[in-house]
């Protein structure tokens, strides 16, 4: 049977170019995809742009540009930074794709064939940056704007037609009862028991009259069907759902035995966990596996986002630090599941601790010693005189790599990057305890071998098992090993399948910064 994986990302505004926190999600999918395909699955990876509705118009406008020329010139943008940033995407889709407003169109006649979907009349407030109709709880009442992005909110009275949520409250709260793992993290999940599936759901509001940049009703034309229910299609859409070809949308959504991961920022968890299972309940379609709701990337401003000016575009930190430099940097810092906090001086500090100091180093040192005390080959280890903390370092290889799959296999990406920087800190201090100098200084040949074997089979575990992390340093790894680049590994693995790998030490992994120098160019930029 063959193990299949899909993963998605939210589907971008292309309002406005992408910043720090599209990059986030955006990696975290491509580091998850990138390792599922190391342990033999077939991967759809799926991400786009959210073209239609209000703000677009609106941004589309202030540039006298039509709405579709006008998102062509950003969506290019967004491919551009994919491409920087190493992310091997599957598809890339637009809601302006003529397939998808096929699906769209079915989806919506369906529903409205069953009864789930009605027509009548819409009284209240919207907010148009975030492109929802909110709820009491989220207005601020003193300044009328929306408390979730601080824009100003509008008050709306449209004939519109409605999604019958109400009728779905109780199947919802069953399912995520007899499903405890469908909503990460579990204070979300409670949040939106009690926020809003407790108080009572109220049917949703799905077309405006308004405006036209949307998918037309094909029912009743004036009507375009608003952003959400058009959003949300994508990650149907995408895989042929109502179209001529859909065996993707048998091998990675219908089949079962599919591993379903969604992944998007905490201000889009009530439509992905209220209103996307509820549409896939009334379309009679199987839930995913995980939604995976990840906290903001703050700093002094608060929530880095373009309505309050404070966004980074990562393009800047790629082109002088390497894609690996950022990816790295926004799995480890950010705890994933909280609010992590980004400043300049914190990227550039753990790029001198984690990078340079402690992976860079351990490269370095080993394959000095390697060149200095073995004529550059990896030596082989002998199954004798084995010392205790080479045994123990065996030992700590497998537990390594046993618990780096068990966190990726529960999508935690930080606890899981963080086994291996246990590995690496661990290998830097065995290195200066153990001073294989002296070993080399007295001869002791035997056990000398034995550690550098040991050290390099160290890094190459560390090479493979952050290969999804680090794309490019993974392989230039491999590659001064002196081995074939490789992206597997069993827990059960042989010592010397390296042996005699001539070693090749270049240069160096990343170079150490000078962060005041550094700082006063990223704050030219
Ligand atoms: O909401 N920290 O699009 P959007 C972390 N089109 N992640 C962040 C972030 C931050 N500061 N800022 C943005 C939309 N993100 C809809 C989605 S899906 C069917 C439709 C990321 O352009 C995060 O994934 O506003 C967040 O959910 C998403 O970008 C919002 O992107
Ligand atoms: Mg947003």
């Amino acid at each position: 049977m063959a193990k299949r994986f899909y993963v998605t990302t939210p589907i971008y505004y292309p309002s406005n170019i992408l910043h720090l926190g599209h990059a986030y999600t955006t990696t975290i999918a491509d580091i998850l995809a990138r390792y599922k395909k190391s342990q033999g699955y077939e991967v759809f990876f799926l991400t786009g742009s959210d073209e239609h509705g209000q703000k677009i118009a609106k941004s589309a406008a202030a540039k006298n540009l039509e709405p579709k020329a006008f998102v062509d010139q950003i969506v290019a943008e967004f491919k551009d930074l994919w491409a920087k940033l190493k992310i091997d995407y599957t598809h890339f889709i637009r809601t302006t794709d003529e397939s998808h407003i096929i699906t769209v169109q079915k989806i919506f006649s369906t529903l409205l064939k069953q009864g789930d979907i009605y027509l009548d009349k819409y009284q209240g407030w919207y907010c148009v940056s975030d492109e929802e109709f909110v709820t009491d709880l989220q207005i601020d009442k003193a300044t009328n704007t929306c408390k979730n992005c601080g824009g100003k909110l509008i008050e709306l009275a449209e004939e519109s037609y409605f999604f019958k949520i109400s009728a779905y409250s109780q199947k919802l709260l069953a399912y995520y009862q007899e499903h405890p793992t469908f909503i990460f993290p579990e204070s979300r999940k409670n949040e939106m028991i009690n926020n809003f599936i407790k108080p009572g759901l109220t049917d949703l509001s799905v077309t405006r009259t308004s405006f036209t940049w949307g998918v037309p009703v094909l029912e009743n034309p004036k009507h375009v069907v608003y952003v959400w229910i058009d959003a949300l299609s994508n990650y149907l859409s995408a895989l042929g759902y109502l179209q001529i070809d859909d065996s993707n949308f048998q091998k990675f959504w219908v089949d079962e035995e599919c591993e379903i991961v969604q992944l998007l920022g905490k201000e889009i968890t009530r439509f992905h966990t209220i209103y996307w299972p509820i549409l896939l309940m009334s379309l009679n379609l199987r839930q995913p596996n995980s939604i995976l709701s990840h906290g903001w990337i703050i700093n002094d401003e608060g929530k880095m986002s373009k309505s309050k000016g404070n966004i980074i575009d990562p393009r800047i930190l790629i082109e002088r630090y390497s894609a690996d430099a950022l990816r790295c940097f926004l799995i480890k810092e950010i705890s994933f599941g909280s609010d992590g906090k980004y400043s300049h001086e914190g990227f550039l500090n753990f790029f001198n601790a984690y990078l340079v100091n402690d992976l860079g180093n351990l490269l370095s040192r080993i394959l000095t010693m390697i060149s200095k005390y073995s004529d550059s080959k990896i030596p082989k280890f002998e199954n004798k005189e084995i010392k205790k903390y080479q045994s123990e370092l065996i030992f700590d290889f497998q537990t390594t790599i046993k618990d780096f799959q068990i966190t990726m296999d529960q999508y935690q990406v930080t606890d899981a990057v963080e086994v291996v920087w246990k590995l690496i800190a661990k290998l830097n201090k065995l290195i200066d305890d153990i001073k294989p100098w002296d070993l080399f200084k007295n001869q002791q040949t035997a056990e000398l071998n034995n550690v550098l074997n040991l050290f390099a089979n160290g890094l190459m575990i560390i090479s493979i098992l952050l290969a999804p992390i680090l794309v490019d340093a993974s392989s230039k790894m491999q590659e001064q090993l002196g081995v074939q680049p490789t992206s597997t590994l069993s827990p059960e693995f042989d010592l010397n399948s390296i042996a005699g790998s001539q070693v090749d030490k270049k240069e160096l992994l990343f170079k150490r910064l000078d962060v005041q120098v550094e700082l006063d160019y990223l704050n030219s930029k």
